[in-house]
């Protein structure tokens, strides 16, 4: 990818830019996409346009999005990192419902390694704490999981820095994956202590879903830098952290073409504090 930089998961080296496969699925991240050829498409192209890291979920489809990068990228290339996660449910296509008990993630994972006909997942996240399961408990079963050797590295989801800690003294975290973008950095005390450990830090809502691309300081960036406003916010966050990894999900190939082109935008010293 022209002008990526890369960052290490544990003892494997990708691209600072990942895709978020997530959009490839249905309507409300429900069920097949209308267009599954199309899907694929988005998967193969974004792999050949440099995107070398993945990041999925069993919740997403449920299954749905697993079994497509499946079907899109086997044989996997060496240089490949899915990064899957587990512990959330879908009873129903609004509701994601945590479940961080044990005997869940097991079957989870399990399930996720057989739809991406993996013996290995390079990087599983716990999707989200679970209030009813205490944390300690679901992060001590996934480091179980990793012993047996079928996580290579773990990463979390959705954590508060006590709980990044809480979980760092139970297994070696890898990754943190929470909300994070220009407009919303609610998560900035996480993403800071990410850096002290020197852990990857991955942006769920890089582009704030979208609305992001609305905002008038972007769009102006944007107009001077003769870039796109989602190029401005994706630059944006690989200039704000060394451990940025984020990670924009689209379904539609122009829009991947113009995010995986915003891995080579330097944005000015004006530019940023403009933007910060
Ligand atoms: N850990 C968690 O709890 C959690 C939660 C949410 C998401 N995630 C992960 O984070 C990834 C990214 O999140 P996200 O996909 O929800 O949000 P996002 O990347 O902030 O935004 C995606 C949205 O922006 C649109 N878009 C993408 N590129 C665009 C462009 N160049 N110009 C205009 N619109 C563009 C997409 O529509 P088009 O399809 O039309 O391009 C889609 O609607 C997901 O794929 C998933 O892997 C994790």
């Amino acid at each position: 990818m022209t002008g990526a930089r890369t960052i290490r998961i544990g003892d494997l080296e990708v691209h600072r830019l990942g895709f978020g496969a997530m959009r490839v699925c249905g309507p409300q991240i429900w069920g097949p996409p209308k267009d599954r050829d199309g899907a694929i498409r988005v998967l193969k192209r974004a792999y050949r346009l440099g995107f070398n890291f993945f990041d999925t979920a069993d919740s997403y489809g449920p299954h749905v999005c697993e079994e497509l990068i499946a079907q899109a990228l086997r044989p996997y290339p060496n240089d490949l990192v899915i990064a899957t996660k587990g512990g959330l449910l879908r009873p129903s296509a609004p509701r994601w419902v945590p479940c961080g008990r044990p005997e869940h993630l097991k079957s989870a994972l399990e399930g996720s390694l057989k739809r991406l006909k993996l013996e290995c997942i390079d990087l599983y996240q716990l999707h989200a704490p679970d209030p009813e399961v205490p944390f300690a408990e679901s992060v001590g079963a996934l480091a179980e999981l990793q012993k047996a050797g079928m996580i290579r590295h773990l990463g979390v989801s959705n954590v508060s820095v006590r709980e990044l800690e809480l979980a760092r003294r139970i297994a070696p975290i890898v990754s943190v994956q929470n909300e994070y973008n220009l407009e919303d950095r609610a998560s900035e005390d996480v993403l800071k202590a990410c850096e002290r450990h020197g852990i990857a830090f991955l942006p769920w809502y890089p582009l704030g879903a979208g609305s992001v691309l609305k905002s008038s300081r972007v769009k102006q960036v944007a107009a001077r830098r003769n870039a796109t406003p989602a190029q401005v916010a994706i630059a944006w966050l690989l200039a704000h952290s060394r451990v940025m990894l984020p990670i924009p999900g689209t379904a539609s190939l122009a829009h991947l073409m113009e995010n995986a082109a915003a891995a080579k935008l330097r944005l000015s010293p004006d530019d940023l504090a403009m933007l910060d």
